[in-house]
C-alpha cells in the first residue's frame, strides 16, 4: 500500500511516500482502507519528536515506534479481525486508528463509529481527536450548563472550532479568543464574542467567565485564572511552544496540585477515545448544531505541506487528507 513514512525525527523532508506492506488486523481490530485523515499537532510532535518527553512516553527514544502519522481516519472496513462484533466489510466509518496517512490503517472497533451517509469522508476525518478534545473539555471537565459563559482560547483551531460550536449547543454563551485574521471565522462559528489575542490582554479583568478552556496554550496559569470568576473551571487542553524537553507540560502538572488550594477548579482533559462519544459527535452534527470547519484539503503526498501548514499557524479549523 502506499503510505507516508518517517524512519527518523526531523523537518518535513523526513516525511516520504513510499509503498509498504500492509498491515493485519489483530484481535478487536478493524482493517480500514482509508479515504481520508485528518492533521493535527500531535503529527507535527510525532515528525520532530519534540519535546523530547514525548519520546520517553512512546513515540520511541531514537526513531518514531510507529513510522507512519496519523490518528484521525474515515473509510470503509476492508477486514475485520478476531473477536470484532460491531463492523462488517464493507462498512463506512471513521474514527481514529494507528498510522492513518496511509492507504490502510488498524483501528480498534471501540475507537470506530458508523459514518453518517449525509456526511463527506473528509469532513468525518477531521472530527474524531479534536472533536472529542472539545466534547470532553467541556462536557466532562466542564460540566458546562446553559447560560454559562464560556471563553475559549484558541477558538480558530482544530479543537476550538469544536468547542465553540459544542458550548454554543450546550446553551452557553461563548467568547472566543484568535488572532486578527481569524475573527470572522471564529464568528462564523457561533462565538457571541471574539477577542483578537494581538490586541487584548482576554485575562484584563474586565470580564470573567464561568469556564475558560485553553487550547491556545502558552498562558501561564495565573493569567488564564484571572479571566476566571470565583468558582469558575479553568480546563486546560494542550499548547505548543516551551522548552524542547518538556514543552508546556509543566502548567499541565502544576494545574491539578494547586487546585485543592483555590477556590477555582482547575482541570487538564485527559484523552478518552471512545466510539460512544464519536456517534454523539454525528448526533450533533446531523441535528445541524455542530459542522466541521476544513480550511484545505491535500493529497497523501501532501502530509509534509498540510504539517508545514498547520505549524505555522494558518489554518482554520481542520485541514484534511484526501487518499
Ligand atoms: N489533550 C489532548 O487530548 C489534546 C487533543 C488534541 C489537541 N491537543 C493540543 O491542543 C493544542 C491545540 O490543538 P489544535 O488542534 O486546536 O491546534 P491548532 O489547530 O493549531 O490551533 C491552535 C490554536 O491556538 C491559538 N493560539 C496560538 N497562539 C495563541 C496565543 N498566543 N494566544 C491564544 N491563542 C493562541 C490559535 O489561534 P490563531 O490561529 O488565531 O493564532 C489556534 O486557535 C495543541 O497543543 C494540541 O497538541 C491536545
Amino acid at each position: 500500500m502506499k503510505a507516508i513514512v518517517q524512519d527518523v525525527y526531523g523537518t518535513a523532508e523526513v516525511l516520504k511516500e513510499r509503498q509498504i506492506e500492509a498491515p493485519v488486523p489483530a484481535a478487536g481490530q478493524v482493517l480500514v482502507r482509508v479515504h481520508a485523515a485528518g492533521v493535527d499537532p500531535s503529527v507535527w510532535h510525532l515528525m520532530t519528536g519534540l519535546p523530547y518527553l514525548l519520546r520517553f512516553a512512546g513515540f520511541g527514544v531514537r526513531a518514531p515506534r510507529n513510522p507512519v502519522p496519523g490518528g484521525d481516519l474515515a473509510g470503509v472496513v476492508a477486514e475485520v479481525g478476531g473477536k470484532v462484533t460491531r463492523f462488517r466489510p464493507g462498512d463506512a466509518v471513521f474514527g481514529i486508528g494507528t498510522g492513518t496517512c496511509a492507504e490502510y490503517a488498524p483501528a480498534r472497533e471501540d475507537k470506530l463509529a458508523h459514518k453518517p451517509d449525509a456526511m463527506s469522508f473528509e469532513q468525518m476525518a477531521v472530527v474524531p481527536i479534536s472533536g472529542l478534545t472539545a466534547l470532553h473539555s467541556l462536557r466532562d471537565c466542564a460540566h458546562v450548563t446553559a447560560g454559562q459563559t464560556v471563553l475559549v482560547v484558541g477558538a480558530s483551531g482544530g479543537v476550538g472550532s469544536y468547542a465553540v460550536q459544542i458550548a454554543k449547543a450546550y446553551g452557553a454563551d461563548v467568547t472566543g479568543v484568535c488572532s486578527t485574521p481569524k475573527l470572522d471565522f471564529v464568528r462564523s462559528l457561533g462565538a457571541d464574542r471574539v477577542i483578537d489575542y494581538c490586541q487584548q490582554d482576554f485575562a484584563d479583568g474586565r470580564r470573567q467567565y464561568d469556564v475558560v478552556v485553553d487550547i491556545g496554550g502558552s498562558s501561564p496559569l495565573g493569567w488564564l485564572r484571572r479571566a476566571l470568576t470565583r468558582a469558575g473551571t479553568l480546563v486546560l487542553v494542550g499548547g505548543e511552544g516551551g522548552g524542547r524537553w518538556f514543552g508546556t507540560t509543566g502548567r499541565s502538572l502544576v494545574a491539578p496540585l494547586m487546585s485543592p488550594f483555590v477556590s477555582q477548579k482547575l482541570r487538564i482533559r485527559v484523552p478518552r477515545e471512545n466510539h460512544t462519544d464519536m456517534a454523539g459527535l454525528a448526533s450533533l452534527m446531523s441535528e445541524g448544531k455542530m459542522m466541521p470547519a476544513i480550511d484545505r484539503v491535500y493529497s497523501l503526498a501532501e502530509v509534509p505541506q498540510a504539517i508545514g501548514y498547520l505549524a505555522d499557524g494558518k489554518a482554520r479549523g481542520k485541514v484534511a487528507i484526501h487518499v
